[in-house]
Formats: C-alpha cells, sequence, structure tokens
C-alpha cells in the first residue's frame, strides 16, 4: 500500500515508490560519463542539482537561457525511481544528452550494479540530522494527503531517531557513502550542506574538479562561480517561474514544496532540549569511530 513503509532489502521504503526503487535497482544501465547525485530525502537534493546542472552545462548555456529558467529542476535532474522507473517501468534513457545527470536516495549497498562498476561519478550530499529532521517532518506534513491525521513532531522524531522513515535509517545511508568515498574517492565526492553554505564557492569547486569540469583562472576572474552560486541560492531557485508554478514531482509533490526556509541551524525553533540530546546520543553512537564529523550544533 502506498502510505506504507518497507523494509526492502535494509532500508525503508516509503509504498508508493517501491516499485520505482526495484525497477530502478534491477534495470538502470549506467554510462561511464553519468552523474549521478545521492541523498537523504530533504537534505538539499533540489540545490545539489540546480549546482551540478549548472556547472556541467555552463559551456553550452548562459544564465539568460538555461533551461532551468524554463523546466523545473527535477524534470531536468531526474530521480530515477521516482519520476523514471515509477511503476515498474524500464524508460528508455538514450535521448538524455551527454553529461546524464540523475538523482536518487537509494542507500550505497542497493544501488544497481552498473552505478558500481563503471567509470560513472556518485556525489553524496549529507546534512546535519536535526536540519534534516525538521525539513522532513514539514515536507511530510505538506505533502500528506488530506484525508489523514496530521503527523505530530514527536511520532515523527521518534521514528526518525529509531531509523523508520523513507530510505532510513539516516546513519547507515551517511555511513555508505562515506565509507565508500575513503575507499574510493574518485568514485564518491562527499559533501556538506552545511559547508555549502558556509563556504559555497570551495565547495562548488571541489564538485566541478571532480565532476571533470574544472573552472579556468579566466572563469574565476570572470565572476563564474559566483554567479552560478547566486543563480542557484535558495532564494534565486525559489523565485524562478517553473519552481512555483504548480508543477509536480512524479505527480505527487508540489516543486514549490522543495524549497522551504534553506538554514543551518532552524531545529532550535522546534526540538526541546532532551529531543535535541537524544539525537546526538543517537548519531555519536551510530558514527563512531567513522571519523564522519557532522556539525552538530546541540
Ligand atoms: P528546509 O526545509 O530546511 O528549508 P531536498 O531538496 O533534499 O528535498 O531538501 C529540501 C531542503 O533543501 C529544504 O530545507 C529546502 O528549503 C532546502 N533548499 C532547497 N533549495 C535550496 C537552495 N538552493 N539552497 C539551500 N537550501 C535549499
Amino acid at each position: 500500500h502506498g502510505r506504507y513503509l518497507y523494509l526492502y532489502r535494509d532500508f525503508w521504503v516509503p509504498g508508493y515508490v517501491l516499485t520505482g526503487v526495484i525497477s530502478f535497482q534491477q534495470n538502470f544501465q549506467a554510462k561511464d560519463t553519468e552523474i549521478i547525485l545521492v541523498t537523504f530525502p530533504k537534505s538539499g537534493t533540489t540545490w545539489l542539482k540546480a549546482l551540478v546542472y549548472s556547472i556541467v552545462n555552463r559551456k553550452i548555456f548562459s544564465f539568460d537561457n538555461t533551461p532551468l529558467n524554463t523546466s523545473n529542476v527535477h524534470e531536468l535532474v531526474p530521480f530515477l525511481e521516482l519520476n523514471l522507473y515509477l511503476n515498474g517501468l524500464n524508460p528508455d534513457l538514450s535521448g538524455i544528452p551527454s553529461p546524464r545527470v540523475f538523482t536518487t536516495h537509494v542507500p550505497y549497498p542497493s544501488l544497481p550494479e552498473s552505478i558500481k562498476s563503471t567509470t560513472c561519478r556518485i556525489v553524496y550530499l549529507c546534512r546535519n540530522p536535526f536540519d534534516n529532521f525538521i525539513s522532513l517532518w514539514h515536507f511530510l506534513m505538506r505533502t500528506r494527503p488530506k484525508d489523514l491525521e496530521p503527523l505530530s513532531l514527536e511520532y515523527c522524531f521518534d521514528k526518525f531517531c529509531t531509523g523508520t522513515c523513507g530510505y532510513g535509517p539516516f546513519w547507515d545511508h551517511f555511513l555508505g557513502f562515506w565509507n565508500e568515498s575513503l575507499k574510493n574517492p574518485n568514485k564518491v565526492l562527499f559533501l556538506m550542506y552545511e559547508d555549502m553554505k558556509m563556504d559555497n564557492k570551495l565547495q562548488m569547486k571541489r564538485l566541478a574538479d571532480f565532476l571533470g569540469y574544472p573552472f579556468s583562472e579566466n572563469e574565476e576572474k570572470e565572476g563564474v562561480i559566483e554567479k552560478i552560486s547566486k543563480f542557484c541560492s535558495f532564494e534565486g531557485m525559489r523565485d524562478l517561474q517553473p519552481n512555483n508554478s504548480g508543477d509536480k514531482v512524479a505527480e505527487r509533490f508540489d516543486v514549490a514544496s522543495y524549497f522551504r526556509k534553506g538554514e543551518v541551524g532552524d531545529w532550535m525553533n522546534y526540538l526541546t532540549p532532551s529531543m535535541a540530546d537524544r539525537l546526538k546520543k543517537v548519531v555519536e553512537e551510530k558514527l563512531r569511530g567513522s571519523g564522519l564529523n557532522l556539525k552538530l550544533f546541540g
């Protein structure tokens, strides 16, 4: 049923996307030139999509004629299991121009074999779980079918802390890609939302270098990085016409609901000290010894 979570392999999948996840896993054929963006839901996927799309296409489009002005970002950089493989489809992706940029929320161990065996690159964006949770709760509330009871913050928080939410547990998600990025840094780039907020220019350079589209000295002098950064900023993206025109992602989620506040630390307006303490303990316990240090602010 679309409204339940299913334990599939070792993670929880929302029912409405289960066929999409399985079909994607079994049918997707990655090419060497592919770029796969991976995130835990509500960790800044929309932002990463806009940045990567703008970086790899910057020689083709100017800001005046970028397709981002006319199509919503989720159409240009589709979710594999949600936009393309939903309903058991095996879509013909051959018409999509190279470099193809796709997104998924599927954890590392369950990615299709072709993503692992080709030289395609994976960019992972991770967000501190406090803000990630608050963002998720707002999104669930906003997109929940109207005939269902609202979800309390406390209920959702408990599920999040025990790992029982879509694509959870979040710690397994983070660690799968973190460990892979340590083993194979040319394959997986691990980014943090908070770093992107703090020093967007530096993180964009890392991204561009990793993807094989480095910024030239001339581009740096001309302020190309700053221009892309501004164009893809929260305000810049939110105010683009196609992102607030009523378009839906997979005929389900309003594109506008992917833009809420876009800040670091909003969790402080919602979590009680004891909730923050509980989540901090979960994070510390699960990430101990991994070398992954999240800026928790808690
Ligand atoms: P908040 O709910 O904290 O505002 P996703 O894209 O993975 O669904 O994540 C959505 C979160 O990213 C939301 O967080 C949203 O506001 C934020 N976001 C969307 N676009 C952004 C941008 N260009 N820059 C920074 N944050 C952005």
